[in-house]
């Protein structure tokens, strides 16, 4: 599904992204693994163009997407979350899903225009659907609150629902169990684990090792820009070179 060769992102002298190559094969949940700094943010938004490449290819479904725009990798079907979500504080829950464009928003644009009776049907359409990923994520109960009263784990359930309104192909999830309370972690993991038997392909960095080992296979594991190891999760959880890695050594 998404084949990455020697990718490399630099910020000045700085190369956060340093010569990662690995492949994503449609419908697993790989995990993506290491200290503070070694660069997972960065290679997720490299992946969905966020950033550009500094060199190195992407290939997303066989087409190349490196260097291409944010919208338009959005539009392919790769879908990418943020570690700190950040939903419109003064919009509802609901109008907050509601706002995620639609994939195919472009070609929609002058059909909308001319048939307004479509516009209410579509916008109807869009709002049965939010309600239906609301109620998927165990939001519904707080469709109409404003975002900025929701918790932490709350939120990262919003954030799920927002991806899900764009009908994702791969889901980038940036630390889903940050700041969530263990309960919230069970449910948060129980709904990727059904999205993915739905046939949604998913990459994730967390620094739980729970969620990790529970939830993927493969993972690989970055340390100071590099990719240094790719494996079963309890493989890697055992390797020396991840411990390493974890205490500040330079990777292998
Ligand atoms: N926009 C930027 N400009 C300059 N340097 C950056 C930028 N973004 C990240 N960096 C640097 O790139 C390196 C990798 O950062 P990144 O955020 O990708 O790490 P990470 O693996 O996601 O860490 P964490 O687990 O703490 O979230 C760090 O040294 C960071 O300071
Ligand atoms: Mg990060």
């Amino acid at each position: 599904m998404l084949e990455v060769n020697r990718l490399v992102k630099e910020f000045g002298g700085l190369r956060a992204v340093d010569d990662v190559s690995f492949i994503l094969h449609t419908n697993t949940i790989t995990g993506l693994i290491g200290p503070n700094g070694a660069g997972k943010t960065t290679l997720f938004n490299t992946l969905a163009g966020l950033y550009r490449p500094t060199s190195g290819d992407i290939s997303f479904l066989g087409k190349p997407i490196g260097g291409a725009r944010p919208h338009d990798i959005f539009r392919e079907g790769l879908v990418r979350t943020f570690q700190i979500p950040r939903p419109f504080a003064a919009m509802t829950v609901l109008e907050n899903c509601m706002l995620v464009p639609s994939r195919q928003a472009g070609e929609r644009f002058w059909n909308n225009w001319l048939h307004r009776a479509r516009v209410r049907a579509e916008e109807r359409a869009c709002r049965d659907r939010a309600h239906d990923i609301l109620a998927f994520v165990g939001l519904a109960a707080l469709a109409g609150e404003y975002a900025r009263n929701l918790s932490g784990g709350q939120q990262k359930l919003l954030e799920l629902a927002r991806v899900l309104m764009a009908d994702p192909k791969l889901i980038l999830l940036d630390e889903p169990g940050a700041g969530v309370n263990p309960s919230l972690l069970v449910t948060i993991m129980d709904k990727l684990q059904e999205l993915n038997a739905r046939g949604i392909t998913f990459l994730i960095i967390e620094h739980n090792m729970d969620l990790i080992t529970t939830l993927c296979d493969p993972v690989v594991v970055m340390a100071q820009g590099k990719l240094i190891l790719e494996g079963p999760p309890n493989l890697v959880r055992s390797d020396p070179r991840v411990l390493e890695a974890y205490l500040g050594g330079m990777p292998a």
